[in-house]
């Protein structure tokens, strides 16, 4: 049988390839479906203390035709060891570092102490080659969740240091399976290895490093078995550097019940288009509508073309009937925001890039212009400023509500992630809504977010795009015990 990838070669002149959607469904050949090992946890106190082995090895990305790549992984995994806990269970994990430069890791979404947020130089040493460090703590909400490396993120996130932290509910919702699916793109070369320019000017001025091969749990046409009827939790995570996904379903018919680790009270339907910018994640339960003997397919979305980013073949049915619509998830946490009409907003204004007009920025405590700028290899600015500053973009205390009115005045999208505390999106209208720790904002898009800074310590405030990060998009907040 013929296999399709959607790897598109350097210098072909970025034609996509690969399984397109027609009315009849997609032209893709089965192949084995992924399952990726998973660590065993006991809840509550006696967790086992697991190790995360950061290592170089091989793996098969491209089609067979092309060399195997080289990645770096978690225990000669990428995506690596699927970590699954039951909330309010202690999560004990030593960092084992086998590579040849320095590396942490970060637990992206969980409210954790910031002693263990993973960041090189703010909340730990960065873990130099042949060292370990222990990460212990308590997983405080239910969800979805990642765990990636925080040292040189846009070279060590590219090459795989990445992997699912699986939070589960005490009470399992009424679901037939679940799926965890890692989606990510890779640039690679038709020689198999990575693209190593991890700081390309080109990429940092622009959209980031935006990959050639986009994968499912490392797999270019991820197929698996369904049964009719059947419900299925995904749990979506897109670990890719830069690129946003717009996801859809065919064949399936779903609710969004999480996003970034939080259920919605409103579980609205899967529409058109489920958008997921770097870093952000999506709970979706879905229910198989295809025939048996039909396929079934989470559709990627890329501007008029429409892909299988995972294949589901129906055979077998699960139930003569589909299951009543589901109820929402049990919430997490939510900290009451107090007093939030009278606060003034802090304005976060995001500014250049190529095609932004930023005419000068301060960079390490000088005024430069774009051009001296470019020089650095530097691009973006918070409030006129590039990079991370001795300075917090805030200082506040315990306790306090806080509200950000992040401005995105460049050409490009951006995914800003806070660390150690979720914040709620407030709709056109100021009305707090969804719980989120990324929020991506369009070219010249305005938000305002808010939160209860309930978290101490110094948390990173940052662009998920990690080429942006690197080149400007990095600031944080200070939260006094
Ligand atoms: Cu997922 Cu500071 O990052
Ligand atoms: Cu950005």
């Amino acid at each position: 049988m013929k296999k399709e990838s959607n790897f598109v070669p350097e210098g072909t002149g970025g034609t996509a390839r690969g399984p397109v959607m027609t009315r009849r469904g997609f032209g893709l050949a089965m192949a084995a479906s992924a399952m990726l090992p998973r660590a065993a946890f006991a809840e509550g106190q006696g967790a086992e203390h697991g190790k995360l082995i950061a290592t170089a090895f091989n793996r098969r990305l491209l089609p067979p035709e092309y060399p195997e790549t080289p990645v770096w992984g978690y225990n000669g995994q990428t995506p690596g060891t699927e970590l699954r806990l039951t909330q309010g269970a202690r999560l004990r994990q030593t960092l084992r570092n086998d590579l040849d430069q320095p590396t942490t890791i970060h637990w992206h979404g969980l409210r954790i102490d910031n002693a263990m947020d993973g960041v090189p130089g703010m909340t730990q040493p960065a873990v130099q080659p042949g060292q370990e460090f222990v990460y212990d703590f308590t997983v405080p909400d239910a969800g979805t969740y990642w765990y990636h490396a925080h040292n040189r993120s846009t070279e060590q996130i590219a090459r795989g240091l990445l992997g699912a932290l699986i939070v589960e509910e005490p009470n399992a919702p009424d679901i037939d399976r679940e799926e965890v699916l890692v989606i990510d793109d890779w640039l690679v070369g038709r020689d198999g290895a990575l693209v190593a320019d991890f700081e390309a000017p080109h990429a940092r001025a622009h959209g980031g490093r935006i990959g050639n091969l986009i994968t499912t749990n490392g797999d270019f046409d991820l197929t698996m078995k369904a049964r009719r009827n059947e419900r299925m939790r995904l749990r979506l995570i897109n670990a890719s550097n830069a690129r946003v996904f717009d996801f859809a379903l065919q064949g399936l018919e779903g609710w969004v019940m999480a996003l970034d680790g939080m259920p919605l009270a409103d579980t609205p339907a899967v529409g058109e288009a489920l958008t997921l910018g770097p870093g952000q994640r999506a709970d979706l339960f879905v229910d198989v509508t295809a025939e048996v003997g039909e396929q079934a397919y989470l559709v990627r979305l890329d501007r008029d073309q429409a892909s299988s980013q995972v294949m589901f073949e129906v055979g077998g049915v699960a139930s003569a009937k589909r299951r009543e619509a589901p109820a929402a998830l049990p919430p997490n946490r939510k900290p009451a925001l107090e007093g939030l009409k009278d606060l003034k907003a802090r304005p976060l204004v995001l500014e250049g890039g190529a095609m932004g007009g930023l005419q000068n920025a301060i960079l390490d405590g000088n005024r430069r212009s774009f051009e001296e700028l470019i020089k650095a290899n530097q691009f973006w600015s918070f409030n006129g400023i590039v990079g991370q500053t001795d300075t917090p973009f805030l200082d506040v205390k315990m306790g306090e509500t806080q509200l950000v009115e992040i401005r995105n005045d460049t050409s490009f999208p951006h995914a800003m992630h806070l660390h150690g505390m979720h914040f709620q999106e407030l709709d056109k209208d100021g009305t707090p809504g969804r719980l989120r720790d990324t929020t991506l904002l369009f070219p010249r898009e305005v938000r305002q977010i808010a939160f209860v800074a309930d978290n101490p310590g110094d948390w990173l405030f940052h662009c998920h795009m990690l080429s942006h990060a690197a080149s400007g998009m990095t600031s944080w907040i200070r939260v006094q015990a």
